[in-house]
């Protein structure tokens, strides 16, 4: 892609186990292009390798294999470069001052970066702070800031010094729901009014849902899926179903489904009306194709529990997720891969 501004060409890396453990491929065959003002999720569950690719892209962990460009500066080979295009966020605002305010701090990390213009600097801060809702603790120490606030901080001081791509791992972590939904917005601001591109781990689906422009999800260092959440979620869209039956499940029946699909249980009454009539009870239930709704229908009707009613669930990210990531789920032989 020619205007990608992220270019990861089959990226790997190995960790190598201490003596007598084996090595570790934490991330293998990364391959991804991310155009300017894109969101990119890396998703996966714990040990998938997200914040291996975040260290990687932002040149803390150099690849064992493959290569990694920003615009068109090569992470290991013009690092000086490619990193000034960079703004990373790791680790909670682990990597602000303590002792020092966020205004103190974002100039500070400024002029690290070799921003020549102090008034700039001093301006994109003030506008940042704003539209973060924190320029009334602008003059406080860090120290005495909430975890929210100091990840607005460390946001808006990798964004003061006007970065190209900002790398996020695991940004909303430990946030209460306001600073999460604040964060969020702000992301999409980042990305969609300034034009930065955004690559944000997190184990988080809903937060990907509505923050991602495209997911890349991850499994034990490899891509499962790259597509556009949209794409996604209509892939999986006609598979997640939630079906009110007349009765209740046994053990046997639960376990015949659970062969036909994922099933869970949401809500159940055993007695329906306390007079000893069969109760009910709605399942979702998410089978692997088409026929899988025929075969959970053929199960309960051998079982003789009636079928009330049928509906398609609204896919959301995170079932989708479930299935890709679970081991024994029906795994794709080939990542589901999109043009955009
Ligand atoms: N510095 C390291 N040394 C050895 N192994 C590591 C190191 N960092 C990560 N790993 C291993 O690499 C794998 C991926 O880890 P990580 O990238 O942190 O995953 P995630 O962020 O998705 O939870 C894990 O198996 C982890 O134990
Ligand atoms: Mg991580």
């Amino acid at each position: 892609m020619a205007d990608s501004v992220v270019d990861i060409r089959s990226a790997r890396k190995v960790f190598q186990g201490r003596r007598g453990s084996k090595p570790v491929v934490a991330v293998d065959c990364l391959t991804l292009e991310i155009p300017h003002g894109e969101i990119l999720g890396l998703l996966g569950p714990n040990g998938a390798g997200k914040s291996t690719a975040v260290r990687m892209i932002s040149g803390l962990v150099t690849p064992t294999a493959g290569r990694i460009f920003i615009e068109e500066y090569d992470v290991v080979r013009q690092r000086a470069k490619a990193l000034s295009r960079i703004g990373v966020v790791l680790d909670r605002g682990r990597t602000l001052y303590p002792r020092m305010t966020p205004r103190e701090n974002m100039e500070y990390f400024g002029v690290m970066r070799g921003l020549p213009d102090i008034a700039r600097l001093r301006a994109r801060a003030r506008e940042w702070l704003e539209l973060f809702s924190i320029e009334d603790v602008a003059d406080k120490p860090i120290n005495d800031l909430s975890m929210g606030t100091r990840q607005k901080v460390a946001l808006a001081a990798a964004l003061a010094a006007e970065p190209r791509v900002v790398l996020l791992d695991e940004p909303t972590l430990g946030l209460d729901v306001q600073s999460s939904v604040e964060l969020r917005k702000a992301i999409r601001r980042m990305a969609h009014e300034e034009g930065c591109t955004v690559i944000i781990t997190t184990h988080q689906m809903d937060v990907a849902q509505e923050v991602c422009d495209r997911v890349c999800i991850l499994s034990e260092g490899r891509v499962l899926a790259l597509d556009t959440v949209r794409r996604l979620l209509d892939v999986f869209a006609s598979r997640a179903y939630t079906m009110t039956l007349a009765g209740a499940l046994t053990d046997e029946i639960r376990m015949a489904l659970a062969c036909v699909g994922k099933v869970r249980v949401t809500e159940e009454w055993a007695d329906g009306d306390g007079e000893g009539n069969a109760g009910y009870t709605v399942i979702d239930i998410d089978v692997p194709d088409e026929s899988g709704l025929f075969k959970a229908m053929e199960v309960l009707s051998l079982a003789g529990i009636g079928v009330e009613s049928v509906t398609r669930r609204e896919p959301c990210l995170e079932a989708v997720f479930l299935r890709l990531t679970a081991k024994e789920s029906v795994r794709l032989h080939e990542p589901l891969c999109g043009m955009g």
